[in-house]
């Protein structure tokens, strides 16, 4: 048993864990992070296309997890993709020094306005429109893609089918940022320099192109000279000790997953930064077996952002279809927010196969109406969610009226190719919620029970957010320690 003692450990290194770490190494404290996932940029593994996955392609697995693609065989490795299967739903997460900005799509989205206020009625959104939503774009380098690029390049005809499509049938589309660099992009289809998002890479990590927080505000935290960050090192368990400072039980692990060493960490201040599920994990199975205090908000009001996948087979098949040659990184969305019965966003997501699969593949974010909740299970050290049919009726009911729209005006029907009826009520990429800011946390994330105990990430927001969430996320994460460190926390 080693023990190790330091005065402020973050656990994890997604957005909220990379903003506080940032933010706390610039006003000259000294952080540990502890993550569990490997130092994908130190280690030197290369990350694998969609086509042929290797190492980063799951979380100890013997089976890739992507959904559509989960049919290669792997040796297992502490792999960047993981995911939480529950009774009626899959939750995928991102591991490594990063989170889930190494895997997933980059798609930097500003919720509307009209949105945020309905979500965080407390939070002053002018300020968050004027200020951190501008610092969050800036530090996580989001940019734009030309439009002539996506009228010539090849690699878009996916995304210029859907919005012809969707204009056709009577939708509105808009053009959405990204983290990715598509300056690298319009190199790289040059082939002035290694093809990153135009050779499959995304869902395993992207080997060049994208600004994941390794490249952003975790390079800018380390480079304070105040940032440690400990790879393969597993929180198992939180503990309170007397004096008001925690005892973290952590696993050191290897990248087979067996145990290299078993330590202790001591710290005056804790940050939870794991991500949803990760966060929620920590502290349910701390109340359970350690009568850690919690109150009884947590684990309530957690949503799956109203992610709903569905697709339409035989998209204009003699036409060519959505090409065989598709960009990883997705460009373009339909945008129906603002009609009040059948109220969605969805990305015209790309469907990289390698081959001409004639289908067209859209995750939906809906409103969520009925949320969910979250509890631990002692019996099986897991989480269990209560989430089932009537929680994605609305969202149901969205997807088959956008679905049938577009094939009455451009042909086509339901995917069963990649859905059983057509519909993905159970694939989640986006988990929020179950420890809300101003209901399990004050109003900056300082967890209620606790003197020294912070929540900053995506469970601080309540089920939802009507786009792709990490921006919200990140400028959520600014706002708390922004003003956690004004009020003398961390001293
Ligand atoms: P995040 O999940 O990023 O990080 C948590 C970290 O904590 C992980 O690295 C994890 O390994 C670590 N951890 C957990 N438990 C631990 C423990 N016990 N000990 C040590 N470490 C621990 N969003 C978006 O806005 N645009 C997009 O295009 C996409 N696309 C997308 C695709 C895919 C495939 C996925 C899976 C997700 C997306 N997302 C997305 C969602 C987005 O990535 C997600 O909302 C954020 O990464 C969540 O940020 P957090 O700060 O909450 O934690």
């Amino acid at each position: 048993q080693i023990e190790i003692n330091r005065p402020i450990i973050i656990i994890g290194s997604g957005y909220g864990a990379a903003v506080a770490a940032l933010r706390l190494c610039e006003a000259g404290k000294k952080v540990v992070i502890l993550e569990m996932g490997i130092n994908w940029k130190e280690s030197g593994i290369p990350y694998s296309g969609l086509l042929k996955p290797g190492r980063s392609a799951a979380w100890l697995k013997r089976k890739t997890i992507a959904p559509f693609m989960n049919i290669f065989p792997l040796k297992p490795f502490t792999g960047a993709l993981d995911k939480f299967n529950f009774k009626n739903i899959d939750v995928w997460v991102g591991r490594g020094v990063g989170g889930g900005s190494i895997v997933n799509g980059g798609m930097a989205v500003v919720p509307k306005e009209s949105y945020f206020k309905e979500v965080f009625p407390k939070l002053d959104a002018e300020k968050f429109y004027n200020f951190y939503f501008p610092l969050v774009n800036k530090e996580l380098k989001v940019n734009g893609i030309e439009e002539q690029f996506v009228k010539d390049c090849p690699y878009y005809k996916f995304t210029r089918v859907g919005e012809a499509e969707a204009h056709k049938a009577g939708f509105k589309t808009v053009r959405v940022p990204n983290v990715y660099d598509f300056k690298y992009m319009e190199r790289e289809y040059k082939k002035e320099v290694p093809r990153s998002a135009l050779n499959t890479e995304v869902i395993y990590g992207n080997n060049h192109g994208k600004n994941s927080l390794d490249k952003t505000y975790l390079a800018k935290a380390l480079a304070t000279g105040n940032l440690e960050i400990l790879d393969l090192h597993c929180v198992d368990m939180i503990t309170g000790n007397e004096d008001k400072s925690y005892c973290l039980k952590v696993r050191q692990i290897d990248t087979s997953g067996k145990t290299v060493a078993d330590k202790t960490f001591r710290c005056d201040k804790l940050v939870l930064g794991a991500g949803t599920m990760g966060t929620l994990k920590l502290l349910l199975s701390a109340q359970d077996k350690n009568n850690f205090p919690l109150d009884n908000t947590v684990g309530k009001n957690w949503g799956n952002n109203g992610n709903f996948m569905t697709g339409r087979n035989w998209v204009r098949p003699l036409s060519g279809g959505t090409g065989a040659l598709q960009s990883t990184i997705p460009v373009g969305g339909v945008d129906n927010w603002e009609d009040s019965e059948h109220s969605f966003f969805t990305e015209i997501a790309p469907l990289p196969m390698g081959v001409d699969v004639a289908t067209a593949l859209y995750l939906m974010i809906n409103r969520v109406d009925k949320k969910g909740s979250v509890t631990y299970d002692k019996v099986q050290n897991r989480l269990v969610l209560d989430w089932n049919e009537s929680h994605t009726v609305r969202m149901k009911a969205n997807a088959d009226y956008f679905v049938r729209k577009m094939n009455r005006a451009n042909g086509g029907t339901r995917s069963h190719l990649l859905f059983k009826n057509g519909f993905g009520a159970n694939i989640c990429y986006h988990p929020l919620g179950g420890c809300v800011l101003g209901e399990s946390t004050n109003v900056y994330g300082k967890l209620k029970e606790h003197d020294n105990l912070y929540v900053i990430d995506g469970s601080l927001i309540p089920g939802t957010i009507g786009v792709n969430p990490f921006m919200t996320i990140t400028a959520i994460a600014e706002y708390c320690i922004e003003n956690l460190i004004a009020q003398g926390e961390f001293e």
